[in-house]
């Protein structure tokens, strides 16, 4: 579904990091560029089954831990994003597979 040559500098990333920064009360950077996020609507252009939707938390889970390895993250914290995670990936489910 992601390209297999996804940059750190892609937009894709771009879309990420600036999407979940606002997400968590950071600057609104995502909305000022595209507009509200409609992420289910955003991703209706992809079939996403409960297999996909388990890769990507667990890529996404994955992250979170490798993020901790080097930035100090409180474990309440943590548990809010991993919770955020597993909720909204299973809102993104748009296909039975
Ligand atoms: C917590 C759940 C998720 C969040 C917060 C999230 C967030 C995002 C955001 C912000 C974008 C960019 C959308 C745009 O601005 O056009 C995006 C794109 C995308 N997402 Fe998600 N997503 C989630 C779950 C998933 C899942 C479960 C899948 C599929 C397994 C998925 C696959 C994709 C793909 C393929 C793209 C397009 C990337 C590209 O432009 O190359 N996402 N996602």
């Amino acid at each position: 579904m992601f390209s297999a040559d996804l940059a750190a500098d892609s937009d894709a990333v771009r879309d990420m990091r600036e999407f979940l920064t606002q997400f968590f009360g950071g600057p609104a950077d995502y909305s000022a560029r595209k507009g509200h996020p409609r992420l289910r609507a955003r991703h209706m252009r992809f079939p996403i089954d409960q297999a996909a939707r388990d890769a990507w938390l667990s890529h996404a889970l994955g992250a979170l831990d490798d993020t901790r390895a080097v930035h100090e993250i409180d474990d309440a914290t943590a548990r809010e994003i991993a919770a955020y995670f597993h909720h909204a990936s299973a809102f993104m489910v748009n296909h039975s597979g």
